[in-house]
């Protein structure tokens, strides 16, 4: 759908307009294209005391190619870049008024053991974020609050996320502030996480906290890839892949070189078929939601089998719960929620999502905060959550992850249902102004799915541009 106010108040008279009647102005996201370059100008570096990802960090800057300047928080950052044969700077307090001259800011708060010692954290930011441009990254990196060894290390860790949430509501002008916990042990596996944040593809992805978990870390060295496509040689079935986020989620995962198995209900199979001959991927018309289809899937993938499955089709069917009828609520629940069990259930049994295979499910920000009229929807994306946690601990040993992603306001058919004035609200109210786009989901699906993302696994990713709803 059009957002018609963030269309009008970017173009020069609309602007004139906001300015004048001090109307906020959402930002036009930065997005990536394939024929622009995913990375480029220049990052700071920041750091508490005894860093120690900054390893990790310089391997990033080495494979994204980018210039980095270092702030005086991290002192050890240039001749560890040296090191690497790197090109790199120092950051000059001067520059702290020149807006616009870095694409983004890094922090590595993994040494910080003590409340007493996160002032670098406000040094760092103090310094650098005006400089920050428009459609800037932030990340601030740690140690999981509950891998520490001390209390106080814990408290300290934990404090990390306040800080970048609220980084997040600060910075404005389409910038995107997130967090990523690095486990010890798993420095090596935080590069496709780290990407993925620097890059365009998370640009409605705002004040989330990550876990890159070294647990089951050496199942994936015999998994090569190529980060320009990264899913080649991989299948992926994609439910709801007829239109709005699922088509989009196909498309993605196809230009990354997965062959794609959509799957939709019988009338929508014209779209279906459409969307798929596009991707010149396999069209599948089931309703997920009948007795048969976990049966029918999987006959259909065994011959072959299946590395990554997106459970994506949902519906909605609103009404407050004394008007809501049985019917309604239990459709809800059998597709959203109950089809993904059984389905995964017939796949992990037969063996046909291989080992090293990536599950992911659509939940929602309203499987988080609750909404009015929906319970039924709200149980079952809640229930996906669930799902993802109890579920992770348990692939570990095959080395398949589960994680679910959880949209806000996003721009499709299922929102352009909502009366005018919720659906504004619904826009505006997130720290990017503005919905979001079915590829922003499909994006972050992309980097859960990728095969550098093996320490992900039990998380909740939401896509909602930092939404207060559930904040
Ligand atoms: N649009 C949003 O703002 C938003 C927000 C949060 C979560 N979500 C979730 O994202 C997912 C996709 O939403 P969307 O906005 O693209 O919705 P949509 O209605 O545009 O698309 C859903 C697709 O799922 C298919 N589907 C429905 N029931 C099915 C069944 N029984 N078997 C097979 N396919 C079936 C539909 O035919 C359709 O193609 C849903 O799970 C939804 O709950 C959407």
């Amino acid at each position: 759908m059009n957002d018609s106010y963030l269309n009008f108040v970017n173009s020069p008279f609309g602007a004139r307009v906001a300015r004048s009647l001090g109307l906020p102005k959402p930002e036009v996201l930065r997005r990536y294209r394939a024929d622009q370059p995913e990375f480029g100008g220049l990052m700071a570096i920041g750091a508490g005391r005894e860093p120690q990802l900054l390893d990790a960090l310089a391997n990033l800057v080495t494979g994204i190619g980018v210039t980095s300047v270092a702030h005086e928080s991290a002192g050890l950052w240039v001749p560890l870049a040296n090191r690497h044969g790197l090109m790199t700077g120092r950051f000059e307090a001067a520059e702290s008024g020149s807006q616009g001259k870095l694409a983004a800011l890094l922090f590595d708060a993994s040494g910080i053991e003590d409340s007493t010692q996160l002032e670098p954290l406000h040094g760092f930011f103090h310094d650098t974020l005006r400089s920050l441009g428009r459609c800037g990254r932030i990340i601030v990196l740690g140690r999981p609050p509950e891998s520490c060894a001390t209390p106080r290390q814990w408290t300290a860790q934990r404090a990390l996320e306040g800080f970048t949430r609220s980084l997040g509501k600060e910075a404005r002008r389409g910038i995107t502030a997130n967090l990523v916990y690095v486990e010890q042990g798993a420095e090596g596996r935080a590069e496709a996480t780290l990407r993925f944040f620097l890059s365009p593809r998370s640009a409605y992805v705002s004040g989330q906290a990550v876990r890159v978990a070294a647990a089951g870390a050496g199942l994936e060295a015999t998994s090569t890839f190529d980060w320009h496509q990264p899913l080649a040689g991989r299948r992926a079935v994609v439910t709801g892949a007829a239109r709005g986020i699922g088509a989009s989620i196909a498309s993605v995962l196809a230009a990354e070189g997965a062959h794609v198995i959509g799957i939709d209900i019988p009338t929508a199979r014209e779209a279906l078929d459409a969307t798929m001959r596009q991707l010149n991927g396999t069209a599948l018309a089931f309703d997920i939601a009948a007795p048969e289809a976990p049966a029918q899937i999987a006959a259909a993938l065994d011959e072959q089998g299946v590395d990554i499955v997106v459970h994506n089709a949902g519906i909605t069917k609103d009404k407050t719960i004394a008007k809501m009828t049985e019917a309604a609520w239990q459709s809800v629940i059998d597709i959203n929620l109950s089809a993904q069990e059984r389905i995964d259930d017939a796949l992990l049994a037969a063996g046909i999502l291989r080992d090293g295979g990536r599950i992911v499910g659509v939940s929602s920000i309203s499987g988080i905060a609750g909404n009015l009229g929906q319970t039924n929807y709200a149980t079952s994306k809640a229930g996906v959550i669930g799902r993802v946690q109890s579920m992770a601990p348990q692939l570990r040993a095959r080395g398949i992850t589960i994680n679910a992603v959880a949209p806000g306001f996003i721009e499709t058919q299922m929102t352009a249902k909502i009366p005018l004035a919720i659906r504004e609200a619904g826009r505006r109210m997130n720290s990017l102004s503005q919905g979001g786009q079915p590829v922003d989901v499909a994006q972050t699906i992309a980097w859960l799915a990728h095969p550098g993302s093996a320490g992900v696994s039990g998380q909740v990713v939401r896509v909602c541009g930092q939404s207060l709803i559930g904040a």
